[in-house]
């Protein structure tokens, strides 16, 4: 059984600020009180890990260290037809390599890329996908609890809708027909990989 978090202060291990406040959300109901790594001058760690696990247990471990509990998220998209990839590089296949010009994400860029190899693959491709995100949530003295929540789906060409971010607009989830980045923001969060991980940490430490 996993252990209980009782209410009280917990660090949110990201300095992304739509993460803490949407994670703040989902757990206001339960009193905690979330403060982010970026608020107490926590260090980001580098992610070094293969799978997103690795990644989620070496941000909550970091942010642990403050002697507060630490809930860290990691997230990306696995594209059956190339073994799982982009998988922990989803942010990274996004990294414009200009030798010159702006830093930043081009997620059309990224988006086109995973288009290309499975046009590689030629017309009959299984385009089968699934979002996943996996919350790690580490105690001071160490102890960890893993949770991981993934939604399945397909992916379509061209990339279609404006709402959400990342690789929404060329995810259709199971049994849909619009991809995430057409249907209500509301509608995705209640079906999302996120939401499923949230739902298995809920059930298993209130
Ligand atoms: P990280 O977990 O912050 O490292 O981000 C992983 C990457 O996965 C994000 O930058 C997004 O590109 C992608 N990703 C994660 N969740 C979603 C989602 O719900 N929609 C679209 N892209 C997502």
């Amino acid at each position: 059984m996993a252990r209980k978090l009782a209410p009280g202060r917990l660090v949110i291990a990201s300095h992304n600020q739509g993460k803490v406040r949407e994670i703040r959300d989902l757990l206001a109901p339960y009193g905690i009180e979330p403060v982010s790594a970026g608020e107490l001058d926590l260090p980001e760690p580098e992610e070094t890990g293969v799978t997103f696990a690795e990644n989620a247990l070496i941000k909550a471990h970091a942010s642990a260290l403050s002697g507060l509990p630490a809930l860290s998220d990691d997230s990306g998209l696995e594209v059956r037809a190339l073994g799982g990839r982009p998988g922990v590089y989803t942010a990274d296949w996004a990294e414009r390599q200009w030798f010159e010009g702006p830093e930043g994400r081009d997620w059309y860029m990224a988006m086109g890329k995973v288009e290309g190899l499975l046009a590689e693959q030629g017309p009959d491709v299984d385009r089968s996908a699934a979002f996943v995100c996996t919350l790690a949530l580490v105690w001071p003295d160490g102890h960890e609890e893993v949770f991981e929540g993934r939604v399945n789906g397909h992916l379509t060409w061209p990339p279609r809708g404006s709402l959400g971010f990342g690789y929404d607009p060329v995810f259709v989830p199971q049994g849909g027909a619009q991809s995430f980045a057409e249907i209500d923001p509301a509608e995705k969060h209640a079906i999302s990989h996120r939401a499923d991980a949230f739902r298995k940490l809920v059930a298993a430490v209130f």
